[in-house]
């Protein structure tokens, strides 16, 4: 298969972590026979440092006439510290998101055995997760309009689905539930909120399509506390931009470490693969970034095309690293040096020789 991608770093820890998953992809075109090109674009602050904007035409350009995107991070504590500044990077993640109509996004989380113990949780809880998350990604509070009163004292954002908007996502939901345990759970604030109760109410109308799927529903503050006592119980959740950003963050903390969540965006013509981490900052150029996320992102890129075999031995090669210790120290407690590349380089050479790889 030929694949042309586009390889988005954006800031901080992007570009480290992005080039272990090229390094990845690179070495599953060639055990595979498959062709990968790759095309680098700027966005983020690192593009509005060279361009003055954080998602450059060019960028664009490219995403726009490539087949799949890779995105590293975007974000700085320059900006970070200071929300009121006009141009951001967000703007970079945002407009692609929205541009590129890549309305769903998708984070798989699942509680490693061989990492249990790193996560604060306890291990008889969160034994056996396997949780996909469904988040609305292109509306809601993020794109609805933005208001500052004249006197700057009344701010509001609108938080607005349309039908459409809803039942595009609920249908890939529930047909990701079919495939996997067939729970599908709607987090929502019906009890409050208008825009949750049109959620609940399209998501009703559309489950008798899907009468092999078990729908029920949670408020959004229940599912916060729900997922923390007993993640088991949830198989795919679906929900709306915002809550759907708060609840993987916090999701994370069952694997042990945000530096293992991958992510797929999905439109009807283009698709984008990211860790859900930041930008990391404080680590930038120490090494000791964790590349799984994005490695795992490679992984979902490789499954969106079909290349199933492919993706699987991706993530065989996290899963032995994982076992075996190779990880960054925000994993580790085995061996102190084990670097960003080093997780890279031991995945590729598993790729390579899947029969033999061992630390060396
Ligand atoms: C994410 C991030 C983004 C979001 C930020 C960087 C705009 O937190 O992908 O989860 O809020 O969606
Ligand atoms: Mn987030």
């Amino acid at each position: 298969m030929k694949l042309d991608i586009a390889v988005l770093p954006g800031d901080g820890v992007g570009p480290e972590v992005t080039a272990e998953a090229v390094k990845v992809l690179k070495a599953i075109a060639i055990q595979f026979d498959h062709i990968f090109t790759f095309q680098n674009g700027l966005v983020g602050a690192a593009a509005i440092d060279k361009t003055g904007s954080a998602l450059p035409e060019e960028t664009l350009t490219i995403c726009k006439n490539t087949d799949a995107l890779l995105f590293g991070a975007i974000g700085t504590p320059e900006y970070d510290n200071n929300p009121d500044a006009k141009v951001r990077p967000e703007q970079g993640l945002l407009g692609l998101r929205k541009t590129l109509d890549l309305y769903a996004n998708i984070r798989p989380v699942i509680a490693y055995e061989s990492l249990l113990n790193k996560s604060p949780l306890k291990k008889e809880n969160i034994i056996g997760t396997d949780i996909s998350i469904y988040r609305e990604l292109t509306s809601g509070i993020y794109f609805g309009e933005k208001r500052l009163s004249e006197d700057g004292n009344i701010a509001s954002d609108l938080c607005q689905y349309s039908r459409e908007e809803i039942e595009r996502i609920a249908h890939l939901a529930f047909k990701a539930a079919q495939t996997r345990k067939r729970k599908l759970t709607l987090i929502d604030k019906a009890n409050v909120l208008e825009s949750s109760r049109l959620w609940r109410k399209i998501v009703k109308e559309l489950a008798p399509k899907y009468a092999d799927v078990t729908l029920d529903f949670m408020f959004i503050d229940n599912a916060a506390m729900q997922l923390i006592i007993n993640p088991r119980q949830f198989d795919v959740i679906l929900t709306e931009n915002m809550f759907g950003d708060i609840i993987s963050d916090e999701a994370s903390v069952i694997g042990g470490s945000i530096g293992l969540l991958a992510s797929a965006s999905i439109g009807e013509k283009h698709a984008m693969f990211e860790p859900i981490h930041g930008a990391y900052t404080k680590a930038t150029n120490k090494g000791i970034a964790n590349p799984i996320a994005s490695i795992l992102s490679a992984a979902l890129l490789l499954e969106h095309f079909g290349l199933f075999e492919e993706a699987a031995l991706v993530r065989e090669g996290v899963d032995k690293s994982l076992k075996l210790h190779i990880t960054t120290p925000d994993l580790n407690t085995k061996y102190d040096n084990i670097s960003t590349s080093k997780v890279g380089d031991f995945i590729e050479d598993f790729i390579n020789n899947p029969e033999e790889t061992n630390l060396n």
